[in-house]
């Protein structure tokens, strides 16, 4: 199959999903929707909404009723990138080609874009299903996950333990529980809930979990790799920002062509994980491994 077209399909039914899904720039508060479209409709690959997308497909599952689950994973993704560029956290000025949110609205409206993002994810996971594609347990497994991979035992803790970790001395064992946190258990979330919606036995979702798990790690291996090799233009965000700002990363402990490697054999690992299922997995098989070869 084609990757890359079917990244471009699937992101496309993402973005229109999401630009719907927002209220327009002259709903009040005004500024609190100008500041939250910016960020959300403004680029970036949709990689976790298709995740949970190519997840339920793996099961057989493909129908538009994955849609708001799939969006609400990029709201929280969204969220946390404007909170990770403030000047108390990572204090970028460049994200998906353009300048930080709070370069553009302030630290204050981004703080709150970010937090009205968040809230509205759940909103999105408990609207109205009228077609009641989906039974209200696994909507109920839905938000758990949601709140899981977000919040203090998932994105939020591992952003902790990465702020904490600024010019310390860290093992690998610590950064690998770094990034599994503040990268992977969103991406682990992602397909977890793709495999609720598909209707996954335990085997099913708990090959998927390993999948999730293992890509995770691929994928901010890659993010490491590439804060050192690209450029802003390819990135859209600042590259060389992790050394300056003391992080320890893949690359620092195994050079540039090291970490290439041990993202690869998570990758390879991810695949064999779905050996149990059938050629409705291959865009999760080909998406593993897009995630190394990626060039942003
Ligand atoms: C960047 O995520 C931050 C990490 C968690 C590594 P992405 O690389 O998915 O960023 P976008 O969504 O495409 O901008
Ligand atoms: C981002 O990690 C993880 C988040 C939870 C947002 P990084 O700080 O390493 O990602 P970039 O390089 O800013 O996108
Ligand atoms: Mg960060
Ligand atoms: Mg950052």
């Amino acid at each position: 199959m084609d990757i890359h077209k079917y990244l471009d399909q699937q992101r496309q039914r993402v973005d229109q999903f999401l630009e719907q899904s927002l209220p327009g720039t002259l709903s009040h508060p005004e500024k609190l929707y100008e500041s939250m479209r910016y960020s959300l409709l403004g680029g970036g690959k949709r990689i976790r909404p298709i995740l949970t997308i190519a997840a339920a497909q793996a099961l057989g599952y493909d129908n538009d009723a994955t849609l708001p689950y799939a969006a609400s994973l990029e709201f929280v993704h969204t969220y946390s990138l404007i909170h990770d560029d403030l000047p108390a956290m990572d204090d970028d000025d460049y994200r998906r080609s353009r300048f930080t949110n709070h370069k553009v609205f302030g630290d204050g409206m981004a703080i709150l874009a970010g937090d009205a993002l968040l809230t509205m994810a759940f909103e999105l996971c408990s609207q109205d299903d009228e077609d009641n594609s989906l039974t209200a347990g696994q909507r109920l497994n839905i938000i758990r996950e949601l709140a899981f991979g977000s919040g203090h035992q998932g994105m939020v803790g591992g952003q902790v333990m990465d702020i904490q970790a600024e010019n310390q001395e860290v093992d690998l064992a610590h950064l690998k529980k770094i990034h599994s946190h503040k990268t992977g258990q969103l991406i682990r979330a992602a397909v977890r809930i793709g495999g609720i919606i598909g209707g996954a036995s335990s085997a099913q979702l708990e090959s998927l979990t390993g999948y999730a798990e293992d890509i995770g790690l691929a994928f901010q291996i890659a993010d490491d790799v590439l804060n050192m090799v690209g450029t802003r233009e390819e990135l859209g965000k600042d590259a060389g920002t992790d050394e300056k700002r003391g992080k320890k990363t893949y690359p620092s402990f195994f050079g540039i062509d090291g970490a290439r490697q041990l993202g690869e054999e998570c990758v390879g690992r991810a695949v064999k994980r779905l050996e149990s299922f059938d050629q409705h997995a291959d865009p999760l098989r080909h998406m593993a491994t897009y995630i190394m070869s990626r060039r942003n």
